[in-house]
């Protein structure tokens, strides 16, 4: 077993209850912004022709923020070529010195903060709390991955063996790995990915979302200060369907990571598996229709404060967020009211002022699918509350957190990925009915718990098919190396990122026994 504990080695993060540090950080975040960000494909002898493409604030779809290109296909097929040619070398490069290289990423990344963070708000609509966070996972994951390349590529595992015989497991670089990464975590999960990849020895072509393709241009520009070569790590922003796709099945790619919707990732993997070549390997981090269960033993008040958090911090556009609120009937009416109660307190606005608590959405169709949904949910169902809105509709795309009951989670299709909370009683005697519902959904990301009965919480847990269970706190923000984060069944494949067991999958196992 890994003993993690001695890996952690956690950034620190800003005190945002720090009067003199938030001063700095608002001045730093002000001149951060500079209106012409501008990313680019990075692709040795290339040369990226095309369009400027306007990227623009969601809060304010009226400032520009930045221009991006997309990459063209002889862009494409020059990146796979220079990632093929980089890759043995890097690969032959000692685990330990792409360890240093990335941790000295993580030092440069931690001294960038109000950059990265002001990008964040600007490009993806993220509140000052949540840009703080991003950073931050960002540094423990190329710390964390360091940390294990050291300790599981640095040197082969001896195994046991015969007398005159020995053994040992190598684990290197598979080749080329391509990086599909979300715009929901524009930088932690983008350098997450990235960091793994290129940590077990494989070279690397990055495609962002297209909503962020800002922030993931300044992240690999860091990652080539820090030492990693260009041709290993490349940056190749376009639209899923023309530059994912092309990557995908091209019979050079040995593998992918990707996070996004299960829909995407059954569609890479079929990619994978149709091409006349090695097959290639998916780690694929998808959907979730993740419930919060509370008994009738839960502090409401506790219960309340994790159900806003867990649902509505990142105005609902994490994987990890609650949908679905089970509350037990005998404390239901109690709970509901100090919901619509504590919805009507939400500071809904401008991310980048300190009191918000949700900012916009991320583009018009994150909108337009979260108006039909509440449109659909309020004939259907019954509106707990909608919280006031204290921004304007008219330029951002912002979506006021909203609450409904239902009668059951089969109500929701699909996931809806925003700020929108679901509400269903349950009875006591109906606790298994509950975990089978939640578990027919197919879906097994996050799960939070409140009760103060141990053998109720033992129960649900070993009964409900999730990836992360919560008990009694708020079921967002698995810190790397503490909370390994990931799903099963229609959530993901695995491994768990910010985990012992992702950096391996990564990579190719090398069994050499020697008749000494
Ligand atoms: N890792 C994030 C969280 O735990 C979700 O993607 O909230």
């Amino acid at each position: 077993a890994h003993d993690i504990a001695d890996e952690r080695d956690n950034s620190m993060g800003l005190n945002l209850a720090n009067d003199a540090q938030l001063r700095a950080l608002a001045e730093q975040l002000n001149s951060a912004v500079t209106g012409n960000w501008r990313a680019l494909p990075l692709v040795p002898g290339a040369t990226p022709g095309g369009a400027d493409i306007a990227v623009t604030n969601p809060a304010d779809r009226r400032e520009q923020v930045g221009t991006w290109r997309a990459a063209d296909a002889a862009t494409v097929e020059q990146a796979l070529r220079n990632a093929v040619d980089a890759q043995p070398k890097w690969d032959a490069t000692p685990a330990a010195s792409r360890a240093a290289i990335l941790e000295h990423a993580a030092t440069l990344l931690e001294a960038r903060m109000p950059q990265f963070m002001a990008m964040c708000t600007k490009e993806a609509g993220k509140t000052i709390p949540d840009g703080v966070a991003e950073v931050r996972e960002a540094v423990d994951f190329l710390r964390y991955y360091a940390g294990q390349a050291r300790k599981l590529f640095g040197h082969p595992e001896k195994l046991p063996g015969p007398t005159g015989e020995s053994n040992e497991l190598h684990l290197g670089g598979r080749g080329v790995f391509v990086c599909i990464s979300p715009w929901n975590f524009p930088l932690a999960i983008f350098l997450g990915q990235v960091a793994a990849a290129l940590a077990a020895g494989n070279s690397v072509i990055a495609k962002p979302a297209e909503q962020t393709n800002l922030i993931g241009y300044y992240a690999v520009k860091l990652l080539h200060e820090a030492g990693v070569p260009e041709a290993v790590v490349q940056f190749l922003p376009g639209d899923g369907a023309t530059v994912g796709a092309a990557l995908t099945k091209d019979p050079r790619v040995a593998g992918v990571a990707f996070t996004g919707s299960t829909d995407t990732a059954r569609a890479i993997n079929r990619a994978l598996a149709a091409r006349d070549a090695a097959i290639g390997v998916l780690i694929a981090e998808t959907g979730g229709q993740n419930a919060l269960i509370g008994d009738s033993s839960a502090l409401p008040e506790q219960l309340i404060k994790d159900a806003l958090s867990s649902a509505f911090t990142s105005a609902g556009q994490r994987c990890s967020a609650a949908r679905v609120l089970f509350v037990q009937d005998d404390i239901a009416d109690k709970t509901i009211g100090m919901l619509a109660g504590a919805m009507a307190e939400l500071q809904v606005g401008d991310p980048g002022l300190l009191s918000t608590d949700v900012g916009p959405v991320i583009d018009k169709d994150a909108f337009a699918m979260l108006e039909s949904h509440g449109k659909r949910m309020r004939s259907e169902a019954k509106l707990i509350a909608e919280a006031k809105m204290d921004a304007s509709t008219e330029h951002g795309t912002y979506f006021a957190p909203v609450a409904f009951e239902i009668d059951s989670i089969d109500r929701l299709h699909k996931e809806v990925f925003g700020p929108a909370l679901h509400v269903v009683r349950w009875k006591a005697e109906d606790l298994d009915k509950v975990i089978d519902a939640i578990n027919a959904t197919g879906y097994g990301l996050t799960l939070g718990i409140h009760s103060r009965i141990d053998e109720t919480i033992e129960h649900i847990v070993s009964r409900v098919k999730v990836g992360n269970a919560y008990v009694n706190r708020n079921q967002i923000g698995a810190v790397v190396g503490v909370q390994p984060f990931g799903g099963q069944g229609l959530s993901g494949t695995g491994p768990k990122a910010g985990g012992p067991h992702y950096l391996p999958r990564f990579g190719t196992e090398k069994t050499v026994t020697v008749n000494t």
